[in-house]
């Protein structure tokens, strides 16, 4: 029988980067479902379209199609048949996917390949919904946070690395109204499962969160 991992939490917490460890050394899928609303976000963002007009996003979802490939295990995003996985880490593609990731006609097709693809295979899956709503049976779920300014100064390094220009006050603050929107949104907002296991990744190393993921999985059979 095929096993599902959950890693939900907030934007800068290290879901990606630590998910992606536990798939590798558990020797399954990562599914980066943030990449997907990304994607998403860039088809609306290059129709010019404005994050908040509801009818003109949900009206617009149909024309842009967004499918998955993964080459040696590495997950790889496409809209309309365009790799776009280097076009999706920007900030401005991030604010997009936070807000439009709210509409339900925006979700509904994402989640249902969400399943799909975990009914398949053994996943480690990370987003904001997936042990709440996407896999409510996953055999195991983690919550993955940390503090806003370790989260902030995670996000900032990233940002700089990539050579984007911002203030670390900014980005705090982009982390804050990113989290308010996660979290109130009406549908699937962001919170902990309650069958969740709690992870704060504030004082720990990457590798360190991982193992504590890993030794979470085994407790709960999951080998
Ligand atoms: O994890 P991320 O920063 O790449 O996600 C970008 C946005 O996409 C996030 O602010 C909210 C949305 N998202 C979502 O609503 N549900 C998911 N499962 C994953 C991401």
């Amino acid at each position: 029988m095929s096993y599902s991992i959950a890693i939900d939490g907030p934007a800068g917490a290290g879901k990606s980067t630590i998910a992606r460890i536990v798939a590798q050394k558990k020797g399954c899928l990562y599914v980066d479902t943030g990449a997907m609303y990304r994607a998403l976000a860039l088809f609306f963002l290059r129709e010019g379209l404005e994050g908040t007009d509801q009818a003109a996003i949900e009206g617009c979802c149909k024309k842009a199609q967004i499918t998955l490939g993964f080459e040696n295990k590495t997950q790889v995003v496409y809209l309309n048949g365009e790799n776009v996985n280097g076009l999706i880490r920007t900030q401005e593609v991030g604010d997009m996917a936070s807000v439009t990731s709210r509409y339900p006609k925006v979700r509904q097709e994402l989640v249902r390949m969400q399943q799909k693809i975990a009914g398949d295979t053994d996943v480690v899956m990370d987003g904001r919904d997936i042990g709440t709503c996407v896999l409510p049976d996953a055999t195991v779920k983690i919550f993955l946070t940390a503090r806003v300014d370790v989260r902030a100064k995670r996000r900032y390094r990233e940002l700089l690395e990539r050579k984007e220009t911002c203030s670390l006050a900014a980005v705090e603050e982009e982390i804050r109204k990113r989290d308010h929107q996660d979290m109130t949104r009406a549908v699937s907002p962001l919170r902990q499962a309650k069958d969740a296991v709690l992870v704060d990744t504030s004082d720990l190393s990457i590798d360190q969160a991982a193992d504590a993921i890993l030794e979470i999985c085994r407790q709960k059979g999951c080998v």
